[in-house]
């Protein structure tokens, strides 16, 4: 086969060429005389109008050219006469690779719901939204990765299966072999883990964190970025089982250094698809407003989403502690008219998306990282404060998404650390290893995890993660 795709010949094609073109069926529509067949094959946001005219060796071939075949055509490339495309195809030869029955094929050319697409995840890469989201959610992880890479970060990859839990939160998914129906049992009436696949229980990873920073107290820059699970029951716009992250470490960091990284890879990012994809953003942002149209005035974005990104880019984030961020709400006019689903009275309690939302889409209207927080709702290895009650933690909070980064200093000193595993019952014995780099040679370090579908979805602007990940896993739903 030689196949010329539709981005390339949409860039470089040369008028009066013969090309052979592959993809599928948008759309057909025409006269007994001429036929337009718009065609695409998800290599750019465009689509490659064919003409067909009238030839009756072609009649009974056209009749199988119906939304979602996948056909060939051969033909010469031509000036368009029509508006709205500066190149077309001639056809001289037409082959059906796989036709589909209009009758049955369900992707008509016409708008479907987000959830109708997302029961048929098979096949939404063939619309508009869902290919111009998957490039861009290409273009986001090659973007990461470049931007690491300049900086001479390496990227390593940390363990699936883990026995640890990195987080402390206890929202893992269990990893065994052992037969459910006929499980080992140990003198004490417990499972016997001795017998599982391991020797112990194991878990999919929440984080690949900890082991990270074994890798950076040796390489200096890593980053990961892979697959972590969380069997957390939460049934929301930005929460999923299963998600990627970015995580960097870097040794000989401190909290401030953390931050100025995490801002500059989110601008960075949001750069690289504005320079590269802004057919599928300029496309992506009609989308949102057209969604939003429906909504009221309060409910909608303030700005579209390619002046959303460009604020990204050219704003300075708000930087404040969680004690200042607290005080702000408690005495805002919303708290004291006990307008919060979760009120704001004692210094301590974590922060609800809405009280994000407020500070970031109302407050600030603005990025705003919180540094800072009370220690009791942070995890273990964060470190510890000369005030004995905070840690040097950083969550950074986006319009519209709420926390998109989350990450902190860590506790470099043994003593500190091993107090703190014994106040939040973590055992020194299982994480005998990641103590040990605090007794050889440790420093000070830092590092953060990015959310990249929640990262996706602010640039794409999709107000649900299930719409920026593929074959998204959430609760009851693990189809494709
Ligand atoms: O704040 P989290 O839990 O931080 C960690 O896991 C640290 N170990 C990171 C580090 O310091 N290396 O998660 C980091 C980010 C969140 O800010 C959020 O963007 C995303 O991961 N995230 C989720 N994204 C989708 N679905 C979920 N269930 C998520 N949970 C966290
Ligand atoms: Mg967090």
């Amino acid at each position: 086969m030689n196949r010329i795709t539709i981005k390339e010949i949409l860039e470089h094609g040369n008028l009066n060429q013969d090309y052979s073109v592959f993809g599928w069926v948008r759309t057909k529509r025409g006269s007994k005389s001429i036929t337009f067949i718009i065609m695409n094959d998800g290599t750019c946001f465009h689509d490659l109008q064919v003409i067909v005219e009238l030839n009756p060796r072609l009649e009974d071939r056209l009749k199988q050219v119906n939304s979602g075949a996948s056909i060939r055509v051969d033909g010469k490339l031509a000036k368009s006469v029509g508006g709205g495309q500066k190149v077309e195809l001639m056809a001289s030869e037409i082959e059906i690779i796989g036709a589909a029955d209009p009758e049955e094929y369900p992707i008509q050319p016409k708008k479907h719901s987000l959830d109708f697409l997302r029961k048929n995840a098979h096949l939404r890469f063939r619309t508009k939204t869902f290919s111009s989201v998957f490039r861009i959610r290409h273009a986001l992880s090659f973007a990461i990765h470049k931007f690491f890479h300049e900086r001479n970060f390496y990227y390593i990859n940390t363990p699936i299966i883990t026995s640890a839990d990195a987080e402390g939160a206890g929202e893992m998914f269990q990893v065994t072999n052992l037969d459910m129906k006929n499980l080992p049992i140990d003198p004490n009436g417990e499972v016997d883990y001795q017998k599982d696949f391991f020797g112990e229980s194991s878990n999919l990873t929440v984080s690949g964190q900890l082991e990270a920073e074994l890798a950076a107290l040796g390489l200096s820059k890593v980053y990961t970025f892979g697959p972590t699970f969380r069997a957390e029951n939460s049934n929301t716009s930005r929460h999923l089982a299963e998600f990627w992250m970015i995580e960097p470490e870097v040794a000989f960091s401190d909290l401030n250094n953390n931050i100025d990284l995490a801002i500059r890879l989110l601008k960075y990012s949001c750069q690289f698809v504005l320079d590269n994809y802004l057919d599928d953003l300029a496309f992506l942002s009609q989308r949102k407003e057209k969604e939003e149209a429906a909504l009221k005035k309060e409910d909608r974005s303030k700005s579209n989403l390619l002046d959303s990104l460009r604020s990204i880019i050219d704003s300075d984030f708000t930087i404040l502690s969680y004690t200042d961020a607290f005080d702000l709400l408690k005495n805002s006019k919303k708290n004291r008219k006990n307008k919060f689903q979760f009120p704001i009275n004692d210094w301590g309690m974590d922060f609800q998306s809405e009280h994000e939302r407020f500070l970031v889409e109302k407050e600030f209207d603005n990025p705003v990282v919180i540094t800072d927080y009370p220690k009791d709702i942070k995890a273990f290895y964060m470190r510890l404060n000369d005030d004995n009650k905070t840690v040097r933690a950083m969550d950074i909070l986006f319009p519209g998404i709420g926390e998109i980064v989350g990450g902190s200093q860590r506790e470099e000193r043994l003593e500190f650390l091993e107090k703190r595993m014994l106040e939040m019952e973590i055992s020194k014995t299982e994480l005998w290893w990641y103590l040990e780099t605090r007794r050889f040679g440790s420093v000070p370090h830092s590092g953060f995890g990015l959310g990249f579908e929640r990262l996706v979805q602010f640039v794409t602007g999709m107000t649900n993660i299930r719409d920026v990940i593929p074959f998204p896993r959430y609760p009851s739903h693990i189809e494709f």
